[in-house]
């Protein structure tokens, strides 16, 4: 199979985790036999310094005649300052939207070899299995106005939680049709007895399980859900919920799978031409360093495979090959804070061997079978 894969490694620590997922991919290329070819484009504060633009045209033109898009992370200090249009997030957010990417999925899973990183009890984390469908062009993230404004005199500032009907539904179509794939039930996440855009979801999202028989809905407050998410994880199968919490049940939930570096995710688009990024940001304390964990980056390349190419078997190599090499002991720095901790490129070349090794085994089977 013949791919082109654009890549927009970004700021800190995404230019390290892209490198290596990309040497993974090369290897995945090669015992497979496809051909994957890269290209790289700016986006972020690397954007904005040498193009004056956190998203330059000639990045978008890009994405656009790739097959698939690898992202590493956006943003850092240096950028801290600058006003809104000159900031590094800006860039993420403005190819969202420009690629119509809607729908951030975000898998959360226990990985047994890593129950002991998390800071939850084994008993509460273990055989955890939902993924989170963000909804991801719209919401408090795009809604206008947002600005600071003079009420009555008065310093003012608003944001705005805007939503179309036609977007709360397909986010929703989406989950459904995920949950069909998995244990059938959804968990519908917003703040219905508050805001007037959450019960306006909550109709919606019972319209759409009309068409949905066979699969469950339930409809969980957001704070209820925050302490749900860590007090019973296993409740869940498939969470669906707006842009902005969405971002931040995420974050919480990654401390089931032992590290924010776990979490992969894939942004779908209407297009059919998909983002996959870690859930992670660009860490800029230890940028430059070698020492970020690049799994979520390279589970992420396993996401793609599976989805944008409908590489199966490819994907459930990598996601083998995580497995053995976590299993064999191997931690990145967020993995072993007390202990040796291994660098971003030894880790990368250790599932790189287990991907090789792997591989050689079934040949060997194969060849006697
Ligand atoms: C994420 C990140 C982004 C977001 C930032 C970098 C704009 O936190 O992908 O979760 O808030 O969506
Ligand atoms: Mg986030």
């Amino acid at each position: 199979m013949k791919k082109t894969i654009a890549l927009l490694p970004g700021d800190g620590i995404g230019k390290e985790v892209v490198d290596v997922t990309v040497e993974v991919l090369k290897t995945v290329a090669e015992h497979f036999h496809h051909q994957f070819h890269f290209e790289y484009g700016l986006i972020g504060g690397e954007a904005i310094d040498q193009k004056g633009n956190p998203l330059p045209e000639e990045t978008i033109t890009m994405c656009k005649n790739a097959d698939a898009i690898i992202l590493g992370a956006v943003g850092g200090p240096k950028w801290d300052q600058n006003p809104v249009h000159q900031r590094p997030e800006r860039g993420l957010l403005a190819l969202r939207k420009e690629l119509d990417l809607y729908a951030n999925l975000r898998p959360i899973h226990t990985f047994e070899s890593l129950i002991d990183s998390s800071p939850l009890k084994k008993e509460y984390v273990n055989g955890v299995d939902f993924v989170i469908v963000r909804e991801l062009t719209g919401g408090l993230y795009f809604g206008k106005p947002s600005e600071r404004v003079d009420y009555q005199g008065e310093e003012a500032v608003v944001d705005t939680l805007f939503y179309k009907r036609q977007e709360i539904e397909r986010i929703l179509v989406t989950a459904f049709e995920i949950a069909s794939q998995r244990r059938k039930h959804v968990t519908s996440v917003d703040k219905a007895n508050v805001l007037e855009s959450s019960r306006v979801w909550r109709e919606v999202a019972e319209e759409v399980a009309a068409r949905y028989p066979e699969v469950t809905l339930e409809h969980m407050l957001v704070d209820n859900a925050a302490m749900q998410i860590i007090r019973s994880p296993r409740q869940f199968d498939v969470v669906v919920t707006e842009n902005m919490f969405g971002d931040i049940l995420s974050d919480e939930a990654s401390v089931i799978t032992g590290s924010l570096g776990m979490l992969s995710s894939a942004s779908l688009s209407s297009t059919g031409l998909h983002l996959y990024e870690p859930v992670h940001g660009s860490a800029p304390d230890i940028a430059g360093e070698n020492r970020a964990n690049p799994i979520a980056t390279i589970l992420s390349a396993a996401m793609m495979l599976r989805q944008s190419f409908g590489l199966e078997e490819e994907a459930k190599a990598i996601e083998k090959a995580v497995d053995n090499v976590l299993n064999s002991g191997a931690r990145t720095a967020d993995l072993a804070p007390y202990g040796n901790p291994m660098s971003t490129t030894r880790m990368a070349e250790e599932i790189k061997h287990a991907l090789a090794d792997d591989h050689a085994i079934l040949n060997i089977m194969e060849a006697y079978s």
